[in-house]
């Protein structure tokens, strides 16, 4: 086979893609020629933390988001490779909300295991795709950024595993340019100890405001106050910690919400979400899309309706993460190597049509959560990826929802069961709100 795949990005997408090819050709398939491009000097994505903010030593925009002190914010459980379980890297069972560091040392082994370090080339930035159609041949220009050289190569197939947690959404409110602290987007957002004996002021109501707002408070801000657009969060918060309606304007240290109230801080922080966002990407290849579980121009949430040589991975609004990534890579792989065929465009804008339907009638998380598992169970039961319980993942996610609610600051205390093994993981040693060291040493020892 001749063909040629350029893969853009060595996060958990980009490795998943890896991984799925590396596991072909362990069946003695023949696979494309795979090159992948990514960014950083190091594989994890999002996982591979770094203090930088704003742009790194090369003057490229930092892709970094997670900071320090960051636990999985959903159980293990519900994001375990089906080829490759916790208690297989770890040698035992671990608990349920591991901290970014093992995480990563997860992602890594099992990259490490498979042996496709090789196929990546570090360092190295996607500067422009485009789409020949009289050669049906795909450029991909880069840039080694030691060097500052760029080069092209022409590819069969691309596939953008490029994330999409990295360009902030960046609001702007009336007041900010005379505000006397600091503010800041969660994407620049690094460690809590920073706000200790602080009042900070957060605005958004998802997964960053409700991390962001719980890490400062566990590192001894002085009061969280959380300001929402369209609904409060609602959990049963510590006493130091309110819901306010929309801010309205700053003024000095003072913030107006649009009931009238007010609240003194130190810091404003930014919790309002990511941009999909592609600038290597010609206009006819760009994915539009808002953050949903039913992507915009995708067919089966992967192929690019425009282009089906083109795939994008993981640029779904998430509950599951890395063994949904493994779904879409195993299945983009089957297109690429022939094995799965891609319809007419009037048979895969239905399709996109029909997943969007029915994500707009889903009435409450739960029926998200299993919309997103029907969704992963319907990839893999179209290649060899490991068939999975993916009922027991749901179940999991429908668990950990409860444990929140019951729970917001020691809901990471809980253990669930892997949907992989069937083994119910140990309760970590340390309560979360009490755990300050979470290296991989310290969560390891159970
Ligand atoms: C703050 C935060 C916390 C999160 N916590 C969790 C969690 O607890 N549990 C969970 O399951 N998920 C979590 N997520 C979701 C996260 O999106 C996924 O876990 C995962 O990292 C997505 O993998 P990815 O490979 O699609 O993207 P990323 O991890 O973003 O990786 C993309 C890679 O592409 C590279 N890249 C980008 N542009 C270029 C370019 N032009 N050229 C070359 N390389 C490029 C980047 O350097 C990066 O390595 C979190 C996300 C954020 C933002
Ligand atoms: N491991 C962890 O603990 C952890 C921590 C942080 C993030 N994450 C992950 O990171 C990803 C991104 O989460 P996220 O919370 O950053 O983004 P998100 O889920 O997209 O949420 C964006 C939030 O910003 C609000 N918002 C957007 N524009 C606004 C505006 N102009 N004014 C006021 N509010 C505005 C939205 O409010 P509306 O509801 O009104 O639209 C929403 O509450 C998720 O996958 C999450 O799981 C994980």
């Amino acid at each position: 086979m001749s063909k040629r795949v350029a893969v853009i990005g060595a996060g958990p997408s980009g490795l998943a893609q890896l991984r799925a090819f590396q596991s072909a050709k362990n069946n003695g398939e023949e696979i494309p020629e795979i090159v992948c491009y990514e960014k950083q000097e190091d594989w994890g994505g999002l996982w591979r933390y770094s203090w930088r903010t704003g742009l790194d030593q090369y003057g490229e925009p930092v892709h970094n988001s997670m900071y320090r002190y960051l636990w999985s914010n959903g159980p293990k459980e519900g994001l375990e490779f089906a080829d490759y379980t916790f208690e297989e890297h770890f040698g035992k069972p671990i608990a349920s909300y591991p901290p970014r560091a093992v995480l990563f040392d997860y992602i890594e082994g099992r990259v490490k295991k498979a042996g496709v370090r090789d196929w990546i080339k570090f360092n190295t930035a996607v500067r422009w795709v485009s789409y020949d159609e009289a050669s049906g041949m795909f450029s991909v220009s880069v840039q080694d950024l030691p060097t500052g050289n760029t080069t092209t190569e022409e590819f069969d197939h691309v596939v953008a595993a490029n994330g999409h947690f990295s360009t902030p959404n960046v609001p702007q409110f009336d007041g900010f340019d005379r505000f006397n602290g600091r503010v800041l987007h969660a994407h620049d957002f690094r460690d809590a100890v920073e706000f200790k004996n602080q009042d900070i002021l957060i605005i958004g109501t998802s997964y960053s405001a409700e991390d962001i707002g719980s890490q400062c408070w566990k590192y001894g801000c002085k009061s969280v106050t959380v300001s929402h657009r369209t609904a409060p969060i609602g959990y049963k918060w510590p006493d130091n910690w309110k819901e306010v309606p929309l801010l309205e304007k700053v003024e000095g240290n003072t913030c107006t919400f649009i009931d009238g109230s007010t609240a003194d801080v130190d810091a404003i922080i930014l919790c309002t979400g990511y941009k999909h966002h592609f600038p290597f990407m010609d206009d006819s290849l760009k994915l539009e899309t808002a953050n949903r579980l039913a992507t915009a121009m995708l067919y089966k949430g992967v192929a690019f309706v425009d282009n089906p040589k083109l795939f994008y991975l993981g640029m779904q609004d998430q509950w599951y993460t890395f063994n949904m990534f493994d779904a879409q890579a195993w299945w983009a792989r089957d297109v690429m190597m022939g094995k799965i065929s891609i319809p007419d465009k009037a048979a895969m804008n239905a399709d996109i049509a029909d997943r969007e339907a029915r994500e707009d009638a889903l009435e409450d998380d739960y029926a998200c959560i299993v919309y997103q598992g029907d969704y992963v169970r319907e990839l893999i039961a179209e290649t060899d990826y490991p068939s999975f319980d993916v009922d027991a993942s749901d179940a999991a996610f429908f668990q950990w929802k409860k444990d929140k609610k019951k729970d917001i600051m020691g809901f990471r205390d809980n253990a669930y069961v892997s949907p992989m093994t069937g083994n119910k993981a140990p309760v970590h040693h340390t309560k979360w709100c009490e755990a300050m060291d979470d290296t991989l040493e310290s969560y390891l020892q159970n």
